[in-house]
């Protein structure tokens, strides 16, 4: 049994923070201070004393192997790992990368974030999903990290470092891949300078003109790669959404005719993605709610392809609950059922238009929030079968 506790350094903190001395004494103080520990649970930063004491903002038991909510005795765990992170508040770069070239309309642009950012904190705890995909991504992650550490070859196991994650629209695909990021940053703070997401704005690979779009694709991989290579301390996810735009497959655009320029797009992805695999410290996520419009060789290339979908009540209780945590559980869940089929972008805004449909500032009463939240999700429900009917 293992169990993994995330430990947030207090923002305002001006010392030097060695994770290799200070998570040693932290894994003392759970030993002594802690019998049992259960997944979510929070320690607050100020009950903890000594040595410690002022040093972290609060811990976070963020993993632990077994049944789901029980807790665990810390006596019987076989491995405890802690991670002490601080969150970086400097906000995204945009970078407009330079490409040569007569024709070249516009440069493509990255944006980028210094993880783990404080854009994104608590991001992976508001995502909910089927059990086992969070979980999953994890262990696809820390395998990555530690073949590549351990520098096994690829001659003898070939990966690209790539995962997909696809679904339907709103279903959380961005956000996760965001969410991902951050928890690499967090897991891997002691290991890497410096941890960076890299958005590739897949729309800006695109050119008006002819014969364009495989230079911009190769100018921004490019990139990457230079990046990559002259700072082997730092780790670059890089994530291209609807990666469908740059992706798109080859055999459709050679039966509907299409100019042969999307077809070198995705030929200059794919000689760009096998340069970049021999890369230690580059993780690419991509997302797509078009799975069946990619081209196969790119998705021969995908370790891991994720669907990343809301199809069970349940998740949408969780959403309720973490939106609304002061309406009862069984309530939530009845209303959860009635918004089958709405997306979590959907339920998201919900709070909002339960606001806006109410007669009050404020809702006098349990019973006319929940009304409200009723009639909203039913308002929702027609809204998305009448743009599946157009
Ligand atoms: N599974 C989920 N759990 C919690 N929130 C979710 C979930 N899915 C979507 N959301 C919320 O909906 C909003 C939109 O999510 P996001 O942009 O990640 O979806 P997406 O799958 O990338 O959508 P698209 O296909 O349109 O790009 C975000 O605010 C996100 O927090
Ligand atoms: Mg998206």
């Amino acid at each position: 049994m293992s169990i993994t506790v995330e430990a947030l350094l207090r923002q305002g903190y001006r010392g030097e923070v060695r994770n290799a001395d200070v998570n040693p004494l932290l894994l003392g103080w759970i030993h002594t201070n802690c019998k049992t520990l259960s997944r979510g649970q929070t320690i607050d930063g100020a009950d903890i004393a000594g040595l410690l004491a002022g040093l972290f903002d609060r811990l976070n038991v963020s993993d632990v192997s077994g049944p789901e909510g029980e807790a665990v005795c810390i006596s019987k765990a076989r491995v405890i790992r802690v991670h002490s992170y601080k969150y970086s508040s400097s906000p995204p770069r945009t970078i407009q990368i330079p490409v040569m070239g007569d024709g070249a309309d516009s440069n493509p642009s990255v944006l980028v974030y210094e993880l783990p950012s404080i854009s994104f904190a608590d991001l992976w705890e508001q995502l909910f999903f089927e059990p086992d995909i969070k979980p999953m991504l994890l262990r696809f992650v820390s395998s990555l990290l530690l073949f590549s550490e351990r520098g096994v070859s690829l001659d003898r196991v070939s990966w690209n470092r790539i995962v997909l994650l696809h679904g339907s629209a709103g279903s959380g695909k961005t956000s996760l891949c965001r969410a991902l990021a951050q928890k690499i940053a967090v897991r891997s703070f002691s290991k890497f300078s410096r941890v960076k997401l890299v958005e590739v704005n897949t729309r800006t690979l695109m050119s008006r003109f002819l014969g364009d779009g495989s230079r911009l694709v190769d100018g921004v991989f490019d990139w990457i790669l230079e990046q990559a290579r002259t700072a082997p301390d730092q780790f670059f996810c890089i994530m291209m959404d609807e990666v469908e735009s740059i992706a798109a497959s080859r055999k459709a655009a050679a039966a509907a005719n299409e100019p042969a320029d999307a077809i070198r797009v995705v030929n200059s992805l794919l000689t760009s993605l096998d340069k970049l695999k021999g890369c230690r410290n580059i993780l690419i996520l991509a997302t797509s709610n078009l799975l069946g419009t990619i081209d196969e060789a790119f998705l021969d290339r995908v370790d891991l392809c994720q669907h990343a979908s809301l199809s069970y009540d349940y998740k949408m209780a969780c959403i309720f609950r973490d939106l609304c945590p002061d309406l009862p559980s069984s309530k939530l869940l009845a209303i959860a059922e009635k918004a089958h089929g709405l997306s979590g972008r959907a339920l998201k805004r919900i709070p909002l238009l339960m606001h806006v449909s109410s007669s009050d500032d404020e809702f006098v009463s349990l019973s006319s929030a929940l009304s409200a939240m009723c009639q909203v999700v039913d308002q929702e429900r027609e809204a998305v079968q009448s743009i599946a009917e157009a």
